[in-house]
């Protein structure tokens, strides 16, 4: 069975157990996608089946699926979906078992039962408006859309964290229809400043509803373009060192690398940024074509000297980074193409020493 007739299987799972699966009915076209190509490539059938697996929450006493509305029996699901699993190809490395890339459609259920559900379940309350908005993306979205929307736990997260640092100056890279914007407002001071970006026109006025609806505009600010126009238009404005708080999630994820480097000159030392996505299986079912450059750009932040950075694996994964030096970008880079540690560890002084005279003239 291929990927394709796996996700038709789950849906069709759905309506055996009286889910009726994904009805197209009552959704209406699908927007444009043109600006979001680099998402029609990740929004693959494997991924479909992985976020519907992720979200049959079979755990969570009396909620029904996500997706379906529906009762599931996550068991019976599996035992389904086994026959076709193994009998595809096994492609173990050479090794100690499970030491590579692969992960069983139980592994990867358990992951999601140890980290989304128990997320989910073990925190504190979603705010209604989120509820309402994430039960409106399924009404009226085609589910391959619907799916763009922040998971709930990842919303709790940056609440937290844009909290806990009181972020006042905070960027939202890749609105879409709110949430992630939303989750921040509802938490931040009355006074913060939220600068969102949404190059698709449809979703940029879906979201100025919703920050209507959850009473957070006056913080909000909506730029119709990319996250790269956006942020570099704050630099021009002089913001650089400004921000606060940036949480990325562009639909093109590639582009995290050339993002970093616009966020590492607008955040402060001490300033956070988090990056969503950051973690993908790579394995039969699950397999995500960024992957590989997921891993190398959290490759990237483990080596870069001015931050400190994390990847929470928690669902698709989140990396936060606090920027602990400013380093000049471009300097960096030369010092890193050369290639020695020397033209690097010269940089570092350089700026230590900087620091130190501007600390002296205080
Ligand atoms: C996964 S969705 C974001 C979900 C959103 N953060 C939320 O909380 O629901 C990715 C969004 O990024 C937008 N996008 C794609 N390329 C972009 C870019 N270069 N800059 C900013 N946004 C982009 C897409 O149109 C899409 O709405």
């Amino acid at each position: 069975m291929t990927p394709l007739s796996l996700t038709s299987a789950l849906l069709a799972w759905g309506g055996a157990t009286g889910g009726g699966a994904m009805t197209t009915s009552r959704c209406r076209a699908p927007p444009v996608v043109s600006q979001w190509g680099g998402f029609k490539v990740q929004k693959s059938d494997r991924l479909l089946i992985r976020e519907a697996w992720e979200r049959a929450d079979a755990y969570r006493p009396g909620k029904p699926n996500w997706f379906t509305q529906k009762p599931k029996d996550l068991a019976s699901l599996h035992e389904e979906l086994m026959p076709t699993i193994s009998s595809m190809e096994p492609k173990d490395p050479p090794g100690i078992p499970g030491s590579g890339n692969k992960t069983s459609l139980l592994g990867a259920l358990l992951k999601s039962l140890s980290t989304g559900d128990l997320a989910l379940t073990l925190c504190s309350k979603e705010p209604p408006v989120l509820t309402e908005l994430r039960d409106w993306l399924v009404e009226v979205l085609p589910m391959e859309i619907a799916v763009l929307g922040l998971p709930e736990e990842q919303g709790r997260v940056l609440a937290t964290l844009v909290r806990a640092m009181d972020a006042r100056r905070i960027l939202d890279l890749g609105t879409f229809i709110g949430y992630s914007s939303i989750a921040m407002a509802l938490v931040c001071a009355d006074d913060a400043k939220i600068a969102c970006c949404e190059p698709d026109t449809e979703y940029a006025r879906s979201a100025r509803d919703w920050w209507l609806k959850s009473g957070v505009s006056a913080k909000m600010q909506m730029h119709e373009c990319t996250a790269q126009t956006m942020m570099q238009r704050l630099i021009d404005n002089g913001e650089a060192g400004e921000v606060d708080f940036i949480f990325c999630d562009v639909g093109e994820r590639e582009l995290y690398p050339e993002i970093h480097e616009l966020a590492m000159q607008l955040l402060h030392v001490g300033g956070v940024v988090v990056y969503y996505d950051t973690l993908w299986a790579a394995d039969e079912v699950l397999d995500h074509a960024p992957y590989p450059q997921m891993r190398q750009f959290n490759e990237q932040l483990a080596h870069d000297p001015r931050v400190l950075a994390s990847l929470v694996p928690l669902s698709y994964g989140i990396t936060i980074c606090i920027k602990t030096l400013h380093l000049d970008g471009a300097a960096l880079a030369s010092a890193k193409a050369t290639g020695g540690d020397d033209e690097l560890v010269a940089l570092l002084r350089e700026r230590r020493e900087a620091v130190a005279a501007e600390i002296a003239a205080l």
